[in-house]
């Protein structure tokens, strides 16, 4: 739906709460929490239609030249209110994210008016078989579904020859700190938009790095949880040995909320039954400012690029990081500095990303397409999505190829050749008692520490869960690289970087305990703001005024 039609029925939708606006200050939307919402809720500053109102003039905002965003929900608005009479007129609040409004990546199912498309248009008019479990959780939890966040098309399992942020549907998703920034991927869209306030937090899918890539480059927290701790249901997958779904927000308080809202059993997705308790734990109850007293952290310093090997890039990030040990020392954690992975070389030479990507999407993408109510390209083979995306214009091809895909069809691997399962079971042993499980068991430690760079794998292959945290700015002489595929800048000044910490498989709660303890005392995304374009000029106590009138039909698509 274009925004501009989306905008005109503001006029028929009657404020269900006559809050007096503008109360000063209000909370300003790069920085708004979910902590703020249930304060301004309780006091009646604000309600859930101004902060849908108002994250709908903010994405109009920069939408044009971020296009951070692929759809807005036409329906935020009536679902905002019907909370709003909930909770001021039943007296009923569901818990923390009672109103709070969210962007899902375009890979997260949603049986409403949104289309689920991971980017393509193969998947565009589709119509799904129900909620992803994830949606519903948040849906009961409160949560308004306020649109769906531009990715890398496909979560980047297409080719190599591809661009970070890019989709055929969405087009070009842009960081907000630099000129033209790769905002990385492949959940690019929902990291760009929770770093300048589009939403209050933001959900995304990670299977090789697609979390904490982004969210560390956008200047953000984001989690890749522990491998079956979110239902994977009616996600459009690339694997299920490896795909997650986790948020991505401000700050580390408010994903803790999110991930209460989103975590749990589901009979659907096998993996979840893996958890380990009964009642998904209240992870914010964990955001403790004393939170590092004690924490055993181990640092995995043979997983950094090598001394002699090191970008610009790399020295930046590692020396930023040596700067923040002291703090966390500061703040009572006890710190091995080189509790390193055993079997690294291993590892490195063994580990195969792409064996499992290609035979998990081969089955598992194309029993997406099957089981869905309505499947307008129906396509039910990867040779056929392979065939759409060569011949349909807005795909692409053979600017971006289509290489990975055809490898998928040219394997003869299937999921129980035995060649397939050594390979994941190999891969798993790498991921865990081989580098990460490993170091945790060697060096007795509660969690690892390091650049968020070096943390996106081993992770992946057994599940662990990370955290990526604000650390630090790339500084003003950082050399302007363009990417090779896209028409956006790799690297360039100002553009942020994180610090991770990896934990135990379903031991979120103490990695997001670290994290915030160490948030709170050093507030590294304040260091350094995006680009002032992009900084909101809308807030909940301008939104009524002057937002209808100036909002352009920024969500036209492009074909
Ligand atoms: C609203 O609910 C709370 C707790 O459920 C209760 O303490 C309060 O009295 C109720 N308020 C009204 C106006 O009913
Ligand atoms: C979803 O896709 C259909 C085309 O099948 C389109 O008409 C509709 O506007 C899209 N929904 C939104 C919210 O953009
Ligand atoms: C489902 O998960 C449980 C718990 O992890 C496991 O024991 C069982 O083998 C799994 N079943 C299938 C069919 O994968
Ligand atoms: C540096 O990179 C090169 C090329 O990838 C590799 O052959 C070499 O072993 C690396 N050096 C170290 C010290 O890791
Ligand atoms: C930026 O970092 C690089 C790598 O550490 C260093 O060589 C350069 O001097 C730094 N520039 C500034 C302005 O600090
Ligand atoms: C850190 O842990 C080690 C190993 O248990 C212990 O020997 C050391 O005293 C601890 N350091 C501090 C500062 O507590
Ligand atoms: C893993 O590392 C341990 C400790 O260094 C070593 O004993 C073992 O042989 C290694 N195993 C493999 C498969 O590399
Ligand atoms: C390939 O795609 C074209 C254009 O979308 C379509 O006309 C044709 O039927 C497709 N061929 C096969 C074998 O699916
Ligand atoms: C993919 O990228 C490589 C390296 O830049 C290039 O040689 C190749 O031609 C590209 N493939 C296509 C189909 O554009
Ligand atoms: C798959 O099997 C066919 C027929 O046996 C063979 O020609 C082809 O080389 C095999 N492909 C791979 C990638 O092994
Ligand atoms: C990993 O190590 C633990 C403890 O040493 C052991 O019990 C377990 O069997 C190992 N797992 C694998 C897959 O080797
Ligand atoms: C990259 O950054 C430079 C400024 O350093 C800017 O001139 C250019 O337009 C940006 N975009 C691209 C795609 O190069």
């Amino acid at each position: 739906m274009l925004l501009s039609s989306l905008l005109a029925v503001w006029g028929s939708v009657s404020a269900v709460h006559a809050a007096t606006l503008p109360y000063t200050p209000l909370p300003d939307l790069f920085d708004l929490t979910i902590d703020d919402i249930v304060t301004g809720f309780a006091a009646n500053h604000f309600t859930s239609v101004d902060l849908v109102k108002a994250y709908i003039a903010r994405i109009a905002e920069v939408q044009e030249t971020l296009r951070p965003v692929i759809e807005v929900n036409p329906e935020a608005i009536e679902i905002a209110q019907a909370l709003d009479i909930e909770r001021l007129n039943m007296n009923k609040t569901r818990g923390p994210l009672h109103g709070v409004p969210v962007l899902l990546k375009d890979n997260i199912g949603t049986a409403d008016l949104l289309n689920t498309t991971a980017g393509s248009y193969a998947l565009y008019g589709s119509i799904v078989p129900r909620d992803s479990t994830v949606a519903a959780n948040l849906r009961a939890a409160g949560a308004v579904i306020l649109g769906k966040a531009g990715m890398t098309e496909w979560a980047f399992w297409r080719s190599a020859n591809y661009t970070n942020g890019w989709s055929g549907r969405g087009g070009q998703v842009k960081g907000a700190y630099y000129y033209d920034q790769d905002p990385s991927g492949s959940s690019s869209g929902s990291a760009v938009a929770a770093s300048i306030g589009l939403s209050t937090f933001t959900v995304g899918s990670d299977t090789g790095g697609s979390i904490i890539s982004p969210a560390s480059t956008n200047g953000v927290v984001g989690l890749r949880t522990s491998t079956g701790l979110v239902s994977r249901s009616v996600v459009v997958p690339i694997t299920p040995v490896m795909d997650t779904v986790g948020p991505i927000g401000r700050t580390v308080k408010d994903i803790a909320y999110a991930l209460s809202g989103m975590a749990g059993k589901d009979p659907t997705d096998n993996a979840t039954m893996a958890i380990p308790f009964d009642t998904i734990p209240d992870y914010a109850s964990f955001c403790t400012e004393d939170g590092l007293q004690g924490a055993r952290l181990g640092i995995p310093r043979n997983i950094f690029t090598a001394a002699a090997n090191r970008t610009e890039l790399d020295v930046q990030q590692i020396s930023a990081f040596e700067a923040v040990l002291p703090i966390l020392q500061r703040l009572g954690a006890n710190i091995t500095d080189r509790a390193n992975y055993p079997n690294i070389t291993a590892y490195q030479t063994q580990a195969n990303f792409n064996l499992a990507c290609n035979v998990g999407f081969k089955y598992a993408g194309m029993d997406y397409f099957k089981q869905l109510r309505f499947n307008p390209s129906g396509i039910t083979t990867l040779q056929q999505l392979i065939n759409y995306t060569m011949n349909f214009k807005a795909e692409l091809y053979p600017v971006h190829n289509v290489d990975w895909w055809q490898a998928g069809v040219d394997t003869n691997l299937t999921l129980e050749s035995p060649e397939y399962l050594d390979q994941i079971a190999l891969n798993a042993w790498l991921g865990s008692n081989g580098t990460i499980q490993g170091a945790l068991d060697n060096y007795d430690l509660d969690a690892l520490v390091l650049p968020s760079v070096y943390s996106v794998r081993p992770t992946v292959y057994a599940g662990y869960p990370v955290i990526t945290v604000p650390l630090g700015f790339f500084n003003a002489t950082t050399k302007v690289i363009k990417s090779t595929y896209g028409p956006t800048n790799a690297t360039g000044p100002g553009i942020p970087f994180g610090i991770s910490f990896i934990g135990r498989r379903f031991d979120e709660a103490k990695i997001i305990q670290y994290a915030y303890a160490f948030e709170q005392a050093t507030q590294f995304r304040y260091a350094h703001l995006p680009m002032p374009q992009y900084m909101p000029t809308t807030q909940l106590n301008t939104v009524r005024a002057n937002a209808p009138a100036t909002c352009p039909a920024a969500l036209g698509l492009p074909y």
